[in-house]
């Protein structure tokens, strides 16, 4: 795997294993949104934009701690005032295994992967700046990118090889590859 983020203390290798999502997963991944963002889900403004535009398959992951799957992340091709990247979320862990680097794991992984494919220039995420900072996501330009609902606009977060992405980054959230 290409080390684009910044180091974080990793996990045993021996105790997490990463691995593409399956059609298997579904109700597990489902049941944990649910435990982890409540009846609000369905009006986050990172729902809404995955919503319309269909997650990539080859860019959704389970971590796995001694064969139990233990936390999800998703990635939705986006466009953004015409340039491609990815939206990542949700990124949830089951409660039971939080605290074990299942949740930076997966986002390093997946980060690593999207922004080795043909034509993407980011990953945009909605969260806190506390937990992703550390893995190489920086604020967004308040106001500058338009999301289909309302959102705090400190929580949009950008990662990048392009220095300057989250200074010009901007516009509608549109379908990837139709910029
Ligand atoms: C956020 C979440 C995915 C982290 O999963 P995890 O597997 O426990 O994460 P890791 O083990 O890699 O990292 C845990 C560390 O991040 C910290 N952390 C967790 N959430 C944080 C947050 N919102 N802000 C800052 N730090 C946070 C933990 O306190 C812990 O710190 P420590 O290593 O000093 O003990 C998990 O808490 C979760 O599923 N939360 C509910 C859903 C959610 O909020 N998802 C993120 C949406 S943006």
């Amino acid at each position: 795997m290409t080390a684009l983020s910044p180091a974080y203390p990793a996990v045993p290798a021996d105790a997490l294993a990463i691995r593409l999502e399956t059609p298997a997963d579904d109700d597990w991944i489902e049941n944990l949104h649910e435990v982890s963002f409540g009846p609000g889900r369905f009006a986050r403004a990172a729902f809404r934009v995955r919503e319309r535009f269909p997650i990539d398959p080859s860019l959704c992951f389970i971590a796995e701690l001694d064969g139990v799957r233990a936390a999800s992340v998703r990635l939705t091709p986006i466009s953004v005032g015409g340039i491609d990247g990815y939206l990542l979320g949700p990124l949830m862990t089951d409660p039971a295994f939080r605290k074990q680097g299942a949740g930076r794991a997966l986002v390093r992984h997946a980060c690593d992967l999207a922004l080795g494919r043909e034509g993407a220039g980011f990953v945009l995420l909605v969260g806190d700046l506390a937990y992703y900072g550390p893995l190489g996501f920086i604020p967004t330009v308040p106001h500058a990118i338009r999301f289909p609902a309302p959102v705090d606009p400190a929580r949009v977060l950008v990662h990048s090889l392009d220095e300057n992405m989250a200074t010009t980054l901007a516009g509608d959230i549109g379908r990837f590859g139709k910029g």
